[in-house]
């Protein structure tokens, strides 16, 4: 077996060895281009340098780089597709080109010391050439002495296939900038044909691509024509799922290392077993690593652009995960195995969970608010229009788009679901009508609001805990809570206590929590039976209503709560901590008030 993890770091070691310096992965929402939504490749970031500007680390790079391609989104739920997915790139700035290109394709493939393949399964596609660029002779050479050098005669149109636009060509996912022929290689499955036509570059899954190398030399121009480029360069791509999977053997890329955490969780919040319902499984999975990607990069829910993607795959997991019977939240949870998925390999990941758990969960509560009538209304419509022989109609879309926030797609693939189309075009001229409506209210509303509001509150929920820990502490086990409530702004914190605090008692408290925030304590969970909890003293505060198994959090070791959560990761995030009041709520009941700065400052 070989993990993900294994596979990048193979991956660095040999290309280091060959004179590249590793980079790190752009963002995945794309800086200053606006041909796209999302970085859709390794190359993306790096046009200015296939162009012919200077790069700071030289002329061989190497990296893994997140990458997002939403024309999948459909697909996804088969073996080989993902929304989101990793992608190992090398290149060559005008360096190296074809020669040494395939040279290292095939030594890290095959050599015993690298991935260790047998040359027998290995196959590839060339560029077959038109009026504009010749066929490239020159790979289907390379490859052949490649294969020679261990017995294989790879003959053309057996091992070695020349293809044309559609399969041997690669671009930007814009319309204009650096292009060229490519070169792909496939893994031969060992499923079976799917007919006498079935080669390399056929959908059915015998053959998987693992890598893509593109030799870029030209440049499209705005007006259709290829111009040869300054400089040769090589950009090449290996999906790190596909990969995996294919080298494990395995069914499908969710079997592999950076996927199957979330099926597992899956099947535990879920009690559903993943063979009886691959699909919604697999959507779940997908979707989820997806968002979390795109929030750790900065993308908030939103109508427009970006936000409206990510609204669709939050969405839509939330729709299936329903389906799986799943009933309360629980895209913060899932969100926490990606978490230890990808915290080691992208710092964006590592350096935002409050953040996510908190843009993620507060889409899933907007959503999950409408989503129950939503699907009544829509079942509604099926009887309705399915009796009366017609389509889901543009104002019935768009009110469920409106009203109960579905994304188009999802009234769509609900629809297919009951064999119903619905009016796509009307849908638009509907959409279009009140587009600069919307697009003004989304600008506002999600830019900083609802994911700033989301995150303080998260912090004010830590820092609740520790102010309890606090006061049992400094005035005593019997300072219980009675209620709390959390606002963008401020904690209040209602507990039993007979007397007013003194000053040096509210001192000590500020102090005792300013303290366990400075020392950046690790907030960790734990699932367990309420009576573990008490065994371990962990603070129960509403105990009738929790049911067998609850949440512990942990602060270090200064606080022990039963909690549904979510909390930051480390305490240091909070900022200085400051009481506001203390005053009396009611009889034998104190009320405090607290402040974070870093949020007040955040807020200004
Ligand atoms: N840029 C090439 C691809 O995405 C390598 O396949």
């Amino acid at each position: 077996m070989i993990t993900a993890q294994e596979l990048r770091e193979k991956y660095f070691a040999f290309f280091k060895e060959k004179g590249h310096v590793i980079i790190p992965s752009a963002s995945l929402i794309p800086e200053n281009d606006p041909t796209v939504l999302f970085t859709t490749a390794g190359m993306h970031p790096l046009v200015p340098y296939v162009m012919g500007e200077k790069h700071p680390e030289g002329t061989r790079l190497a990296d893994v780089q997140k990458c997002v391609r939403t024309g999948d989104i459909d697909e996804v739920g088969d073996t080989t597709h993902n929304t989101f997915f990793e992608m190992l790139g090398n290149w060559s700035l005008g360096d190296y080109f074809k020669k040494e290109s395939i040279a290292w394709s095939w030594e890290f493939l095959t050599d015993k010391k690298w991935l260790s393949i047998d040359p027998e399964k290995l196959y590839v596609t060339v560029y077959e050439g038109d009026g504009e660029v010749p066929k490239d002779e020159e790979s289907i050479k390379l490859w052949q002495e490649q294969f020679k050098s261990v017995g294989i005669d790879a003959k053309e149109g057996e091992r070695i296939f020349a293809l044309g636009r559609e399969d041997n060509w690669w671009g930007p996912a814009g319309q204009t900038g650096p292009c060229g022929p490519d070169t792909e290689i496939f893994y031969d499955t060992d499923k079976e044909a799917c007919g006498a036509h079935c080669k390399p570059g056929c959908g059915c899954g015998k053959y998987v691509e693992i890598w893509n190398n593109v030799f870029m030399e030209y440049n499209k121009q705005s007006d259709g024509l290829y111009v040869p480029l300054a400089q040769k360069n090589v950009d090449t791509g290996m999906g790190v799922e596909r990969t995996v999977a294919v080298l494990n053997g395995m069914e499908s890329v969710f079997e592999i290392d950076t996927l199957s955490p979330l099926i597992k969780k899956l099947e535990q919040l879920s009690g559903q077993k993943y063979q009886d319902n691959e699909l919604s499984f697999r959507i779940v999975a997908d979707h989820i690593r997806a968002s979390v990607m795109m929030v750790s990069d900065g993308a908030v829910p939103s109508n427009v652009e970006q936000g409206y993607v990510l609204r669709r795959l939050i969405r839509r997991a939330v729709r299936h995960g329903r389906l799986l019977g799943i009933s309360g939240a629980f895209l913060g949870e899932l969100a926490q195995e990606v978490f230890a998925i990808f915290d080691g390999v992208y710092e964006s990941v590592r350096a935002n969970h409050t953040l996510i758990v908190s843009v993620l969960g507060a889409e899933e509560e907007r959503f999950t608010k409408t989503l129950e009538r939503g699907l009544k209304r829509f079942n509604e419509l099926v009887a309705s229009e399915k009796a009366a022989g017609r389509v889901i109609g543009a104002k019935d879309a768009f009110d469920l788009f409106q009203s109960y926030g579905f994304p188009f797609e999802m009234t769509q693939e609900l629809a297919r679901e009951h064999e119903l189309d619905v009016d796509e075009k009307g849908f638009y001229e509907e959409f279009n009508k009140h587009q600069d409506l919307s697009r003004t209210a989304s600008a506002g509303k999600f830019k900083g609001g609802l994911a700033d509001h989301g995150e303080a509150a998260i912090k004010y929920h830590t820092a609740t805990h520790l102010l309890h820990a606090a006061l049992h502490r400094v005035l005593g086990g019997h300072a219980t809570q009675k209620g709390s409530n959390i606002t963008a702004e401020r904690l209040r914190f209602d507990f039993m206590h007979p007397q007013k605090m003194t000053p040096e008692e509210i001192a000590e408290v500020e102090d005792f929590v300013n303290d366990a925030i400075k020392k950046d304590l690790p907030v960790s969970v734990e699932e367990m039976p309420v009576e573990a909890a008490k065994a371990k003293g962990a603070m129960g505060l509403f105990e009738g209503k929790y049911g067998d198994k609850v949440k512990v959090y942990s602060i270090g070791d200064v606080s022990k709560e039963i909690c549904g959560g979510p909390h930051v990761v480390h305490t240091g995030v909070l900022g200085a901590f400051k009481i506001t009041k203390e005053e009396s709520a009611s009889a034998g009941v104190r009320r405090i008030k607290a402040t974070l700065s870093s949020i007040l400052s955040e807020g200004a």
